[in-house]
């Protein structure tokens, strides 16, 4: 079972999203658990002050190292006691970008503890000394780190084994295999005079198959080429590619 631990000055944030469709059956299944904890319970000054002003005379506010780390070795995060194959991930616009490869990695995991930044993030010397990641979900910047946070969980979550009803289902979605997804169509088969593609109605799985990685790669190279550098591609598909 993955264990999720969220330090964030907004707990009821991040469990209320969770507790919905698929994340809550995940957790109700037994495939993974979900806390949460909040520095400001680690403030121990009469306002419980969890942020302070910058060094520098930068702008806005920081959160303090000390309540974060308070509550890191509260919940045995801290690199001293932490069990293997956890990861500490820090919310931060300046991390690494956060894609399928990475989702696959954390979900081989067995806890991981996501940090939640708000004003201009946290101290410096608070995610060297206790993150082993620092992950950032796109080039643009949000007030907080609890939907960052909270997308990555439902990325990794999903790809544990079990949670989806289907094991298929993940194989054709886009990224799984470096490419986007194939379209889709349901009932019904004509649609305000636009049928569904013949092919899909053919019975024929072989064909439907060649059709749908043919779709894939014309959509990647249209929509996405910069993933097909990285992709897996065989003769046939290069055949695809250059027609
Ligand atoms: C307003 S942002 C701080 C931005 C920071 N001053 C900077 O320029 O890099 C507040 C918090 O939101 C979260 N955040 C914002 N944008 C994010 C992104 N693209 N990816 C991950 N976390 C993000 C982080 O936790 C961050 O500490």
């Amino acid at each position: 079972m993955l264990r999720v631990d969220f330090v964030t000055l907004f707990p009821e944030i991040v469990l209320g999203s969770l507790s919905h469709s698929m994340m809550r059956r995940a957790s109700e299944g037994g495939f993974v658990t979900f806390d949460a904890i909040n520095p400001r319970d680690f403030c121990y000054d009469s306002h419980q002050k969890v942020d302070d002003v910058p060094y520098g005379g930068q702008p806005g506010m920081l959160i303090k190292a000390e309540p974060v780390a308070l509550a890191l070795e509260a919940i045995e995060s801290n690199p001293e006691s932490r069990e293997e194959r956890t990861a500490v991930i820090s919310t931060d616009p300046t991390g690494r970008r956060f894609d399928q490869a990475m989702a696959r990695e954390f979900a081989q995991a067995s806890r991981l503890v996501f940090l939640c930044g708000h004003y201009e993030g946290f101290d410096e010397r608070l995610t060297r000394r206790f993150c082993t990641h620092s992950v950032s979900i796109g080039d643009f910047v949000l007030t907080n780190g609890e939907l960052p946070a909270l997308v990555m969980v439902d990325a990794v979550v999903r790809l544990l084994p079990g949670v989806l009803g289907s094991q298929a289902s993940l194989a054709a979605d886009s990224h799984s295999d470096g490419l986007l997804s194939a379209p889709n169509y349901t009932r019904p088969e004509v649609w305000r005079g636009e049928p569904v593609p013949d092919v899909l109605r053919s019975g024929n799985h072989e064909e439907i198959r060649r059709w749908r990685r043919q779709q894939a790669l014309l959509a990647t190279k249209l929509l996405r080429p910069d993933l097909l550098a990285k992709a897996k591609l065989d003769k046939r598909d290069l055949d695809v590619l250059s027609s």
